[in-house]
């Protein structure tokens, strides 16, 4: 039986734990260093086997040397954005805790595949590339495939038009300067920038971007859940099930698109061994440099933070 161990057992954790569970595709351990929180979400997740007709074993536990072994390590232990704060507010606090678990990830799980989730999710996936001293392939965020979703999602309720005739990307910072590419987003196979006119298009862009922030107010306290585990588990099926997909996932650059020693959003295969290969897409011009200033804006953040 394979096995995911999710650090983080708040919303995020929970929800990711409950759709892994409920397919049966691996075993669960909920680590948290508040015990019972994650003691309890994994016995009411346990408590559901029988109603569901599945026997996945999920385990709570404080204890990161559980972790031993495991597959996958999905990583969103942090602070979460409170309304009003961008995702970059929690730089320093999220560093520390980052820190700290990648260093029980290098000890008891060195040959898994680490999927960051905590924010601001650009640096930290630099942060435990660097602190863990995994190859690039086995450590990338998850921000701009739930960012694509997003951005698809918005697109087919303005189109009245299913998202399985969408074909969305999203590039960038999982930040304010996110790029969604409307450009190189296709419905049935016919960009969107052809379809809708300048304006729609910008206020999709607009609407795409600050979707995290508005149901971070929505919610009052706490961000979101539900897409984000659903864009988490995208990735953890992949990876399980050797399935070979093209997503967009954050990762350290080495050269490509003339960028290096910084880890962004970029188009990627990926396979059971992590990213198999980063697809560089051809960008305008404009595309190019906004894209550059996503970079410019992870890279200051890194260099705050001394890594
Ligand atoms: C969001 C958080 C998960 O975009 O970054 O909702």
């Amino acid at each position: 039986m394979k096995k995911v161990s999710i650090i983080g057992a708040g919303n995020v954790g929970g929800t990711t734990a409950m759709r892994i569970a409920e397919t049966g595709l691996a075993s669960v351990v909920l680590i948290d260093t508040v015990e019972n929180v994650a003691c309890a979400k994994a016995s009411d997740l346990e408590d559901a086997r029988y109603s569901l007709g599945s026997d996945t074993r999920v385990e709570g536990s404080s204890d990161i040397s559980r972790i031993d072994g495991s597959d996958i390590v999905v990583m969103t232990a942090g602070l979460p954005r409170k309304p009003g704060m961008t995702r970059e507010d929690l730089l320093v606090k999220n560093a520390e805790i980052m820190t700290n678990v990648c260093i029980g990830i290098a000890e008891y799980a060195k040959d898994a595949i680490l999927i960051v989730v905590s924010n601001p999710l650009d640096v930290m996936t630099y942060l435990a590339f660097k602190k863990t001293g995994f190859p690039r392939e086995r450590v990338f965020g998850m921000g701009v495939n739930l960012d694509t979703s997003r951005f698809a999602n918005l697109i087919s309720k303005k189109l009245f038009i299913g998202t399985e005739h969408i074909q969305a990307l999203v590039i960038g910072s999982h930040g304010e300067t996110m790029l969604p590419l409307p450009r190189l987003t296709k419905v049935r196979g016919k960009a969107l920038t052809e379809l809708l006119a300048a304006a729609d298009v910008d206020s999709l862009v607009k609407q795409t971007r600050g979707r995290g922030a508005e149901i971070v107010s929505l919610y009052g306290s706490g961000s979101a859940y539900m897409a984000p585990s659903a864009a988490i588990f995208q990735l953890v099926e992949t990876i399980l099930t050797e399935h070979r997909r093209e997503l967009p996932v954050s990762v350290v650059l080495d050269g490509e698109y003339g960028l290096y020693d910084v880890s962004i959003g970029v188009p990627a295969e990926i396979n059971s061994r992590g990213v198999e290969k980063i697809l560089e897409v051809d960008l305008s011009v404009e595309e190019k440099e906004a894209f550059l200033q996503s970079a410019r804006s992870i890279q200051d953040s890194i260099k705050a933070l001394n890594i």
